[in-house]
């Protein structure tokens, strides 16, 4: 047992699920769940109400840096007093979150905020570079991905189930310009951890994924859980 609160990183590519089942794990552990693509995507609603393109490092930073952003203990999003959740999930906002995303100024203001929300414990914290850079400290982490095809149909149907109109073949191109991104930026690029444990969903049902999970936590923190 170590003395670091009790944090679990899950990493992975946009639409491996990590969402839906950090979100049924934090609530099976009784913990906080913190979706760290909500802050970037915050971002980037502020940016372009702000009239800021997601290009310009420089002020997406400094906007990064004051940022009003908060959560409530049901996982809502808030920036000052206006709830987000619904208006940081359109598609425009993941390729907005991924664009201000790969800026420097940008990760290196939000890293601050990240590492304060965690250190409450007892909370999962998704997102990109939890496990690599934000909590490398973290005592359990999770790489969960999938392959692009299954992942571009669960965005798909989560898309369609919220009533908005989409196109299996562009989602699935988006997802692919997403990874890339994610994945080529010089600052925090999605990678595995060392010493992350690999999971691929592509062929499991989500409930067996957080079977998998709350065992590997159960295994790691023991006595601590509930
Ligand atoms: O998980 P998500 O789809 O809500 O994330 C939106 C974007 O934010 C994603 O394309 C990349 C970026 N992101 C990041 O760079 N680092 C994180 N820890 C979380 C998200």
């Amino acid at each position: 047992m170590s003395d670091a609160p009790l944090v679990i990183a899950i990493d992975g590519p946009a639409g491996a699920g990590k969402s839906t089942v950090a979100r049924a794990l934090a609530s099976r552990l009784g913990f906080f769940l913190l979706d760290t693509g909500a802050i970037y995507r915050a971002l980037a609603l502020t940016a372009a109400r702000a009239g800021i393109a997601f290009s310009d490092a420089e002020p997406l930073g400094r906007l990064a840096e004051t940022l009003p952003i908060r959560f409530d203990e049901a996982g809502q999003v808030y920036l000052g007093d206006e709830d987000v959740s619904v208006a940081i999930r359109t598609p425009e906002m993941s390729q907005g979150a991924s664009t201000v995303s790969a800026h420097p100024p940008v990760r290196q203001a939000l890293l601050g905020l990240q590492r304060k929300l965690a250190a409450r414990g007892r909370c999962v914290v998704e997102g990109r570079d939890i496990g690599t850079v934000v909590l490398p400290w973290a005592p359990l982490k999770i790489f969960l991905t999938a392959s692009p095809e299954v992942r571009a149909r669960r965005r798909f149907d989560e898309l369609s189930a919220k009533g908005q109109t989409v196109d299996l073949a562009k989602t699935l191109e988006e997802m692919r310009v997403r990874d890339e991104r994610d994945s080529s930026r010089a600052t925090a690029p999605l990678k595995q951890a060392d010493d992350a444990v690999l999971l691929d969903s592509s062929e499991l049902g989500e409930a067996t994924v957080v079977d998998r999970m709350e065992a590997l936590a159960r295994s790691r923190f023991g006595a601590d859980l509930p």
